[in-house]
């Protein structure tokens, strides 16, 4: 496996691959859900390049951007066991030269990112969708893979690939939990022990949704209520029910809806997020 941090060794190496390649953009600090994409890339490609970037352009000002954890060693070795061939572990000059508030952006449609995680984290999306289609580029991979833990942005990044034509599948991958279903992600290392009792109720009442739902309630405001009721410790952000296909509203859930949550646990303010396939 190589760690290369420089664009033009990255394409030197991409040059001589043979066969397929499969990309997994992360932010490192990889977890199980992180490794699931890596696993799954590494059964349907010869070649696997990991991207560990921590993309300032799709932080907010006040957002956790310097104290993100970053822990390339640990996260080199996991790719390593994993059958990975290229790690891309850019510094942000290396991306995005002297001036990152110069840069050319995708910034997808309003319709999109108005909403959910988009309304909180104004141009969160246009930072995301800049970086995967530079990584696109430098990477020239066949299949690139995302994780349905953030459900917008894999939304986002389809609708980006149709729309520009970009020559890449996008491969959904699905939520990877804890054995309590607290859904892995790198910010639960912010967690105190009382903010991951707390963190928990996300996922509970997801699936307390889930079950209403099989008993026969469609209406959402009634799921919204007894949501409330089950995260009362958290500052919920939002509760929203959407068609997965097109990411519009629903009052009423029906058999394309996912419910998402966004919500902040007190003690560290970590802001998590959830969803789920109703
Ligand atoms: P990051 O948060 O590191 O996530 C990288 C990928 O891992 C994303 O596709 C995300 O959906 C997936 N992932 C995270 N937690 C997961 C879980 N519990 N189960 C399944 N998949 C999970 O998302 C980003 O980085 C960035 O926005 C990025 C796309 C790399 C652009 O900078």
């Amino acid at each position: 496996m190589k760690i290369i941090d420089n664009i033009s060794e990255l394409k030197k190496e991409i040059a001589q691959l043979q066969g397929s390649i499969g990309l997994v953009p992360t932010m490192g600090a990889l977890h199980d859900g992180h490794k699931s994409l890596i696993d799954k890339a590494v059964s349907e490609n010869e070649n696997v390049v990991v991207s560990i970037f921590v993309n300032p352009i799709q932080f907010g000002a006040n957002e956790d951007l310097d104290k993100y954890p970053r822990q390339l060693e640990l996260d080199s070795k996991l790719c390593e066991n994993a059958g990975v061939k290229i790690v891309f572990a850019p510094k942000v000059s290396e991306m995005y030269g002297e001036n990152k508030n110069n840069l050319t952006l995708i910034c997808p449609p309003y319709g999109v990112v108005d909403k959910l995680c988009g309304k909180s984290r104004p141009g969160h999306f246009d930072g995301v969708c800049s970086v995967v289609a530079k990584l696109f580029n430098l990477t020239k991979a066949n299949k690139a893979y995302f994780g349905q833990k953030d459900a917008q942005q894999l939304f986002i990044i389809q609708k980006m690939v149709r729309d520009l034509n970009f020559d890449i599948e996008i491969v959904p991958c699905p939520i990877v939990r804890e054995a309590d279903n607290l859904a892995l992600s790198s910010r639960n290392q912010y967690l105190t022990p009382s903010d991951r009792k707390d963190g928990l109720s996300i996922s509970k009442a997801l699936f307390n949704a889930k079950e209403m739902v099989e008993r026969g309630i469609k209406q959402t405001r009634v799921i919204i209520d007894n949501s409330l009721k089950i995260m009362e410790e958290l500052d919920v952000e939002y509760i929203e029910f959407v068609d997965k296909n097109t990411f519009e509203f629903q009052e009423e859930i029906d058999e394309n809806t996912i419910m998402l949550i966004a919500a902040r646990v007190k003690e560290s303010n970590t802001r998590l997020i959830d969803n789920i396939n109703l």
